[in-house]
Parts: structure tokens; sequence; C-alpha cells
């Protein structure tokens, strides 16, 4: 309400840049459009950097990271500028090593099975991951108010999926394994994540980050009951205690149709819909109730630009030019992606809305 507008140096009606009044669902000029996954392998400008750096190099070291993040959001002239950093970087402070396998993604070496694991976790030293609040104070200091700056974290579901797992899965067994059978355990884990994640937050507030992104990329591996039971409590509080440091939250998730309406209880002020749901349907289903980041299919964009171009006016015309939508893809962009389709999209996105406000 006007509380978070009051704290996050927005006056009702005025002030602030396009993409945080979008999450607010005040008035912009135009539909603010920045892109899941903008700084990353598809772009050569990164490659580049990667030539030298393992990606936690480039993560744990501010100017690197700085670097990487503003180049890729001045490229595509986009209207936020998410940091560059990774989900699973609070997994060191916790005690649990993991490493990025070539073609395999994450790795946690020695997985998170019992009790005993999930009490060795430690919760006190949040504090080591200060490099990525350094890195949010140079993106912040170079952009200043010209665009909004997005800090990030996991959700604690996503993140302990990967804990338990030891890295990306298909049918999350373990998972739930933990879930139904060791309730209290799980209960435990998600509380460890979320004292961590709480604190890694207010670091990137702290350091400037105008909006903070909660990935729950996996939660739609969950059905509307288990969500409500067992992710629906730890994840609200976290939603509401990251508002309480000044700032909208964004919650996202992939596949999640039939987990919007319990979604949207956390309280979040935006969520990410994925394509598989037409954008008019997935905001009618929320009673417009609140913002929406979404959603076109990141596929799309290895389309001939006028497909791409049907498509970014079709996901416009959804949203009837009502005040809270941010444009952006349903999920990250991949590997191999043209670079020049991205940038199509941002001219389509603001094309449509100089033809919208002259007709
Ligand atoms: O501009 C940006 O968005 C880049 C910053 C960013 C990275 N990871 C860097 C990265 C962000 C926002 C993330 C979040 C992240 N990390 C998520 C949630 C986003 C989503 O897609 O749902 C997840 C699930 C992870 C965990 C992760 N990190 C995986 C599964 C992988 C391997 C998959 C892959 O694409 O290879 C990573 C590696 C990773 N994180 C890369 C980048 C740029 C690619 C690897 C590299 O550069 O070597």
């Amino acid at each position: 309400g006007d509380d978070l507008a009051a704290r996050s140096g927005l006056l009702p009606g005025v002030g602030g840049t396009r993409f945080v009044r979008a999450c607010l669902r005040r008035p912009v000029d135009r539909t603010p459009v920045w892109f899941l996954r903008q700084a990353g392998r598809y772009m050569p400008e990164y490659q580049a950097v990667r030539r030298h750096h393992t990606l936690l190099e480039i993560c744990r070291d501010p100017k690197l990271a700085a670097e990487v993040t503003i180049t890729a959001a001045e490229k595509l002239d986009v209207d936020a500028a998410i940091i560059f950093a990774d989900l699973l970087l609070p997994f060191d402070c916790m005690g649990l090593d993991f490493e990025f396998l070539a073609g395999e993604g994450p790795v946690i070496h020695k997985p998170v099975r019992t009790a005993e694991d999930v009490m060795r976790l430690r919760t006190d030293r949040a504090s080591e991951l200060g490099y990525v609040a350094e890195a949010i104070a140079k993106v912040v200091a170079h952009f200043k108010d010209r665009l909004g700056i997005i800090g990030f974290c996991g959700a604690p579901f996503t993140l302990a999926s990967y804990m338990i797992e030891g890295g990306g899965s298909r049918n999350y067994i373990e998972t739930k394994k933990l879930m139904y059978r060791q309730p209290d355990v799980w209960r435990r884990l998600l509380d460890k994540l979320a004292t961590v994640l709480r604190e890694y937050a207010a670091q990137q507030v702290e350091a400037g980050a105008d909006v903070i992104q909660i990935f729950d990329s996996w939660a739609g591996a969950l059905s509307v009951e288990d969500y409500r039971d067992f992710v629906l409590p730890v994840t609200k509080t976290l939603v509401r205690e990251v508002q309480a440091m000044g700032v909208p939250v964004i919650y996202f998730g992939v596949d999640t149709a039939s987990l919007l309406p319990a979604m949207r209880e956390t309280g979040a002020d935006v969520l990410g819909l994925d394509w598989r749901t037409p954008l008019d349907v997935a905001w009618r289903t929320l009673d417009y109730s609140c913002a929406v980041q979404g959603n076109l299919d990141p596929i799309t964009l290895f389309a001939e630009p006028e497909l791409i171009r049907t498509r970014v006016r079709q996901i416009l015309t959804q949203a009837e030019g009502r005040a809270g939508h941010i444009f952006n893809l349903g999920h990250g962009i991949v590997p191999g992606t043209p670079v020049e389709n991205v940038q199509h999209v941002v001219r389509f996105v603001r094309e449509f809305a100089a033809e919208a406000k002259r007709g």
C-alpha cells in the first residue's frame, strides 16, 4: 500500500522508475521490459569474460559481476538490471559445497537427506555473501535512477530441492520424501534457509536494490495442496519480511498456472507468469489483485522477427494497458538465442506503446 510506496521513496502517483512504478501498479508512460537471464552465455560480451573466469569467480568479484550486469542492461536498453549472481551462492555460507559442471548444471556433493544434515547447516554466516551487495552498490552508482535495479534470491522450496536432490531433478522424489515423511525436519530446513535469505535480501536492499525477485523456479512440481501445506507459510513470511525492508517483491515460478492463487497469498507485489497460460487468463485468475511479469516463451526468440513481433503484440494486447504489467519472458533466455532478437523485443514493446498512445 502507500506505506510501501513511502518507504521506497515513491510518493503516491509521483516519481520512481517506470519499472518500480509498474511493480506497485502505478500508471507508467509505457510498459517496462527486461529479461530473465539477460546476462549470460547467449551474449558474446559475457562469453568473453567467461573465457577468463569461472561462473563463481564472476559472481564473487563485485567488479566483474557489476560489469556483466551493466553491459547486458545497456546493450539491450532494458528498464531494469538484475544483479549477476546465482541462486546457489548462499549454500557456501551454510556449509554446503557445490560446483557447476560444464553441461550438467549445479552439483551438490553431499546432498541434505537427514535430520543431522539439516542440523549441521549454518545460518550465522550470511555476512560472507556481502560481495553480492557490493556488486549491487556498483551497479546503482553507475545507473543512478535511470533504471530499476533488481536483487534476487532463491525461494526456500527451490533451494531446498537443490540441497536435497544434489542438483536439478525431474520428479523431486528425495525432496518430496523428506517433505512427506519428516515434516518437522522439512520445516527446520526451510526455516534455516529463510533465515539466511532474509539477511541476504536485507544486504541487497541496503546496497540499493529497488526490488527483490524471489525465484521459486521449480514450485510448479508441487500440487496446490502440497504447496499450501509445506511451502506457502515460510515463503509468505519471507515475502512479508522483504517488503518490510521497503521494496516490492517479485515472486517467480514456472509451470504455475494452477498454483497462482496460492502463490498470490504470499502477498508478493508481482507474480511471474510462464507462457503456458495466456497472460489475460492468468491475470483474471488473480482478480488483477497484483502486478504480473511475463510471459513470452523464451524459445520464441529463435523465430523470425515478424512472428516475435506478433507474439509481443498479443501479450501487450492481453495486458489491456492495465497498470502493473512488466514485459518479460516466461523463463530465462537460453544459450544460442540471437541477441538481435532480444533487442527486437525491446523495440517492439516500445513501438506498440507509441501506437497505443496514437491510437
Ligand atoms: O542476467 C541474469 O539473469 C544472470 C544472473 C543469474 C544466474 N543464475 C547466472 C548463471 C540468475 C538470475 C540466476 C538464477 C538461477 N540460478 C536460477 C533461477 C532462474 C531460473 O532460470 O529459473 C536457477 C535455477 C539457478 C541455478 C543454476 N545456475 C542452474 C540450474 C545453472 C545451470 C543451467 C545452465 O543454464 O547452464 C546455473 C548456471 C548459471 N547461472 C549460468 C549463469 C549465467 C550459466 C553457466 C555459466 O555461465 O557457466
